[in-house]
């Protein structure tokens, strides 16, 4: 157990405004590794030159290390010191050449941060600060260095040695070891730096650039999961090709490589021509992956490609800076995916996503802004805010300039800021130079934090007059943010005739950049209803007056097929919101919308299963003042039900839509089958007598795992005894398959029967769970922390259960345990009795001895 960030005083704030250049360069890297994973040894070269005039001693980021030797120019100093994790060494020239080894155990870290060993094999995850826990280094993205690098190992059990860059040489380096040499001819920081030595088995293709350069792909994986790597490749393919098209960006090495491994503490990771992944990102066959996990496969890999031009050659000056990297590689995947099959579809999903993890953090005790002000661990910085809330606001900059100045502005910026490691304002610069237009007030949403709210009503004069639509907005008190700006909120807005359904205007771009503001259309011939947000081209909530017949209307004649979508949802959010406060709701219009979708043949099949699928409990308590998860529950329960019963001929007609055989992965088949579990799932909420035995019939026959796990899915939250059944099945069928086993946790864990807290409770006890692996901590614990009722049972068992993983799990992976803990700060959202065991619980984990400042961070932040 190795665990650095004991708290033992008030913790250390970092703040963006404190950022100073680097007081020493390191143009050159040399590192040699001798591998072992109980010991291996690591011998660091660097050339270091003074930055500036200053008197400032060398100091080298590492974390916990002891240097076995020091040497200046090639002589063994004495006079360095370590200090707080820092290693301090005293320069009298302006150039030097630096040699320090260490000794570390990849086998014993537990964290998954440096150099580690997952399943007999060895590799690195280095972002944010990993590096330093490998070697001595000035571990700051601001320090760009040329590496190379020698690994020497046993051939037997570590036969493929990889590294960043292009593979230089290799040979016998005698008594079972063999070593390999890799050359990274582009200077990066040290965050980027990877390697892996393993048993590992390659599928090779090639890809030949757009300048006709051709570059060796290879997916390297344990020889029982090659037949499960073509989608992954393939995705590459499709990436690299998409890049250079899209945004003129083309690959620069000559080979490209990515590892799948199965212990990881995220997705993905982009280093420099050796990206490393987990292996839920990689591994997929028609019978181990759903149509959503090849979904994720391609947008993950086109994400982290992507990076080589967003993050590698342009990177970060400083961690505050992250979305520079992530929002605008997240923009770019989602358009990489939008283009494989149904934009729409990929455009509701995004939302989906955003209002799902995004919006309730922007609501909570760790709101941040994009651009944060300061952090105490940059681990707990990886959020949806970063990533997601960054993503929309590139694309509001894409909508603000079009496509012609946006391509432009992103050619200025990858020009311009090559080598070089830049910040969000240096981007915005560049969509300000390339298309003249000032956004001054726009950089708000870098630095204020908070879901802006607009207001939106719509007045008429009969008869032919004029229409007039107020605007407001207002940007809510985040932690530390009391007082808000207005902000510029690109409004994509059309009107539609209530009589004819026909536009009465063209779409038009609102600019709203105040706290109110009025639009006035002449001539209005017919009264006139408003389609706002389309295609959510701001990331806000919308409060507007439409009532239920005209976002009925909407779902039947909107053009925009977000806004149609949206009209759809936002009329069951106000039925399942009076369900819930009023304990009885009319259904007759959200009913009568799912019947005319469903019916209507114009519209893709992934779209009405979109379109029909209620909100999630989650969501409706976003709505609410004081989140009653019990009566979110029965009225989401009672609208599924009626919605079951009185539209029993459609869901059974779209049931009989009977798939294509074998599996096909393509937009049109996943429609169907999405239309299709969404039928079941329907047919199962009405209650008819023969909805367990068609979805046990469904879970057997299934050539495909979106199939068969839908068919458990609805299984799983039933009474029926054959959910028994169909659980053994599964679990006997993919004992030896540690990424469907999550799915067989995490569909327990997100159950809706009333046993469910009860069923996790004792699933953490099952032979098969660990919290050393995190896909499967989250497949249980992070799953079971997002099924609202189950979670947030009165008696407060799930707040327990969870503070007690955490607090576990913390002593091996503190990165993996602060990503788990939002749930419980939500407590301001609840009622008091609720409120005091949240409490509670995080006093608990803040009581901790040796605590992790990471989840120090998340826990104390959210008492406050
Ligand atoms: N850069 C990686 C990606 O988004 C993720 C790295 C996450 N690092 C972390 N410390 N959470 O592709
Ligand atoms: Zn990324």
């Amino acid at each position: 157990m190795d665990i650095q960030h004991a708290v033992a005083q008030p913790p250390l704030v970092i703040r963006r405004e404190d950022y100073r250049p680097p007081a020493w360069l390191v143009p050159d890297t040399r590192l040699a590794f001798d591998i072992d994973p109980a010991a291996t040894r690591v011998h660091a070269t660097l050339s270091v030159l003074r930055n500036g005039a200053h008197s400032e001693p060398l100091r080298l980021d590492g974390a916990g290390q002891t240097p076995l030797s020091v040497v200046v120019d090639g002589v063994a100093v004495n006079d360095w010191r370590v200090e707080d994790d820092q290693l301090f060494i005293p320069l009298s020239g302006d150039a030097h050449s630096i040699e320090t080894e260490v000794e570390i155990a990849p086998d014993r870290n537990t964290q998954l941060m440096g150099l580690y060993a997952s399943g007999g094999n060895i590799c690195t995850q280095c972002e944010a600060e990993g590096f330093r826990r490998i070697t001595f280094f000035p571990d700051r993205p601001d320090v760009l260095s040329r590496y190379s690098v020698r690994l020497t190992a046993d051939r037997a059990r570590f036969p493929v040695l990889l590294a960043n860059g292009d593979p230089v040489a290799q040979g016998d380096a005698g008594e079972g070891r063999h070593w390999a040499e890799w050359n990274d001819p582009f200077p990066k920081p040290s965050y980027l730096f990877a390697l892996v030595a393993g048993d590992l088995q390659v599928n090779r293709d090639s890809f030949v650039t757009e300048s006709g350069r051709t570059v060796e792909l290879g997916i390297w994986v344990r020889a029982a999961d090659l037949p499960r790597t073509d989608h992954a490749l393939h995705a590459l393919k499709l990436s690299m090709a998409w890049d250079e098209r899209v945004y003129g960006r083309e690959y620069d090495l000559d080979v490209f490589n990515i590892v799948a491994v199965d212990d990881f503490n995220f997705g993905a990771m982009e280093n420099k021509g050796l990206n490393i992944f987990n292996s839920r990102y990689i591994l997929a066959d028609p019978d181990t992956a759903t149509d959503y996990d090849y979904d994720g496969i391609a947008a993950v890999v086109a994400h982290e490609y992507f990076h080589n031009w967003s993050g590698n050659r342009v990177t970060c000056r400083d961690w505050f800076q992250l979305s520079l990297k992530e929002g605008f590689t997240v923009y770019r995947d989602q358009g990489f995916s939008a283009d494989q099959g149904s934009a729409a579809v990929k455009r509701i999903e995004d939302v989906r996503g955003l209002r799902a993890a995004q919006f309730p953090e922007d609501s909570g005790p760790l709101a941040h802004s994009v651009r944060p002000d300061e952090y105490q661990e940059i681990s707990n910085f990886y959020t949806a805010t970063i990533y997601n809330k960054g993503a929309e606001l590139i694309r509001m900059m894409a909508t603000i300039l079009g496509p012609t100045a946006f391509r432009a502005a992103t050619d200025l910026y990858f020009d311009r800021f090559d080598g070089i490691a830049a910040t969000c304002e240096d981007f915005v610069a560049c969509m300000e130079e390339a298309s003249g237009k000032d956004l001054t007030q726009f950089r708000l949403w870098y630095s204020q934090a908070g879901t802006p709210r607009v207001s939106a009503s719509l007045e008429h004069q009969p008869g032919g007059g004029r229409a007039t639509l107020r605007l407001g907005q207002r940007v809510p008190p985040t932690p530390g943010q009391p007082v808000k700006q207005p902000m510029l909120l690109p409004l994509k807005i059309r009107l539609f005739g209530a009589e004819t359904g026909r536009p009465l205007t063209d779409e038009r771009l609102v600019l709203l950049d105040s706290n109110s503001e009025t639009i006035v259309f002449e001539a209005v011939t017919e009264r006139p209803v408003l389609s706002i947000n389309r295609g959510f081209s701001a990331p806000v909530v919308i409060e507007s007056d439409r009532s239920p017949a005209d976002l009925a209307f909407l779902s039947r004649h909107d053009d925009d097929p977000f806004a149609r979508y949206e009209a759809m949802q936002q009329l069951m959010l106000d039925t399942l919101v009076a369900g819930a406060v009023e304990g009885r709701a009319d259904h007759e219009a959200a009913i009568a919308a799912v019947a005319d979708t469903l019916d209507n043949p114009e519209l893709d099949r992934a779209f009405v299963a979109e379109a029909v699928l209620l909100p999630s409990e989650a969501f409706v308590g976003d709505q609410l003042s004081s989140v009653d998860p019990e009566a979110i529950f029965r009225a989401r329960e009672a609208l599924r039900r009626d919605l079951g019963r009185r539209l029993e001929d459609r869901w059974r007609t779209a049931y009989a839509q009977a798939p294509q055989i074998p599996y096909v992965y393509s937009p049109e088949e996943k429609g169907k089958r999405r239309l299709r579990n969404v039928a079941l799932g329907y047919l199962a909420a009405a209650g008819v007598p023969d909805a367990a035995t068609l979805a046990f019939r469904q879970f057997e026959v299934a050539d495909n795992m979106t199939d068969r796990q839908a068919a458990l899915t609805t299984l799983v939250s039933s009474d029926d005894d054959l959910r028994i059944a169909a659980l053994d099945i599964f679990y006997n069928r993919y004992a030896d398959n540690p990424l469907v086993l999550d799915k067989w946790f995490q569909t327990q864990a997100l159950s809706s029967r009333d046993d469910a807290a009860a069923t996790v409770a004792a699933l953490a006890e099952h032979p098969d769970f660990t919290l050393a692996n995190p896909n499967r901590a989250r497949s249980l614990v992070g799953a079971f922390g997002v099924n609202q009722r189950a979670f947030n049972r009165p008696d407060g068992a799930g707040y327990r259960f969870l503070a007690d993983q955490l607090i576990a799990l913390d002593r091996l992976n503190p990165q993996t345990a602060a990503k788990l803990l939002p749930p419980l700060g939500r407590w301001r959202r609840f009622d008091e009795d609720r409120a005091a065991l949240m409490r509670e619980q995080l006093e608990r984990i803040v009581a901790q001895p040796g605590l992790s400042k990471d989840l120090f961070e998340q826990a104390s932040k959210s008492l406050d």
